[in-house]
């Protein structure tokens, strides 16, 4: 049963569980995203990696969706996907993204901005590697982002690559890997109570990283 416009408009949460002050945060915006991710891991939060992925279209349309977060140190924040897709193709042109975690259980939200560039073809095959069989086969299968007549289609595919490779290991395809956004501006979100929530921002600068406190 749909919720009652009333019931949608009334769904609000207050956040009550702690504060972020400067002196809670790391002067290093990798490290401090490290340490929540960490803690949200260790809430048991279904996927601590994932993460909403914003790109534009030539339009200036924005777009986004979620991908999983692989890869994080001081080079920026890594995921891979199929280089043939929606995302990629927008990469390609505009390379510059946003990304977004929202950690319910945390009451808390982290927010990145910078640019994005390929990773290298070693580090794509390494992870793919990785992957369990059945995802490896998946990049096979699916032309991401492309248009499909059925269901069976994709299912037809996924046991083609399957005998195509059967007893072999299982190549990366040419077409996927990952991208890592460098980082130009992070924000650590903590929310409080009344609305009056913590938003500390880390930018870029030539001599560091600079802290500011923002309103929510
Ligand atoms: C929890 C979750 C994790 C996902 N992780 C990835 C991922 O790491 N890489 C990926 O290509 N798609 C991932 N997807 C699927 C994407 O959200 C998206 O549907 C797909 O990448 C096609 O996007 P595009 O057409 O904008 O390129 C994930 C979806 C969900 C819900």
């Amino acid at each position: 049963m749909a919720l009652t416009p009333q019931k949608l408009a009334d769904l609000r949460q207050d956040y009550s569980l702690r504060g972020l002050d400067l002196c809670d945060i790391d002067p290093d915006p990798i490290v401090q995203f490290q340490r929540w991710l960490a803690e949200a891991h260790s809430n048991d939060l279904i996927e601590p990696n994932a993460m909403t992925l914003a790109t534009v279209d030539a339009t200036g349309q924005p777009w986004s969706r979620t991908v999983l977060l692989k890869v994080c140190d001081v080079r920026g924040f890594a995921f891979f996907t199929n280089y043939m897709g929606t995302k990629a193709s927008h990469l390609e042109a505009e390379p510059r993204a946003a990304l977004t975690f929202w950690w319910s259980a945390m009451e808390r939200q982290v927010n990145v901005t910078g640019r994005v560039h390929k990773t290298s073809r070693e580090e794509s095959e390494a992870y793919f590697t990785s992957r369990p069989l059945a995802s490896q086969l998946g990049a096979w299968a699916s032309p991401q982002s492309s248009t499909l007549a059925n269901r069976e289609e994709l299912e037809l595919s996924f046991e083609q690559q399957k005998k195509r490779f059967e007893g072999l290991s299982i190549p990366c395809p040419e077409q996927w890997g990952g991208f890592r956004l460098a980082p130009e501006r992070i924000e650590f979100w903590q929310g409080r109570r009344s609305r009056l929530h913590d938003r500390l921002r880390f930018e870029r600068a030539p001599e560091g990283w600079t802290i500011t406190r923002l309103a929510p």
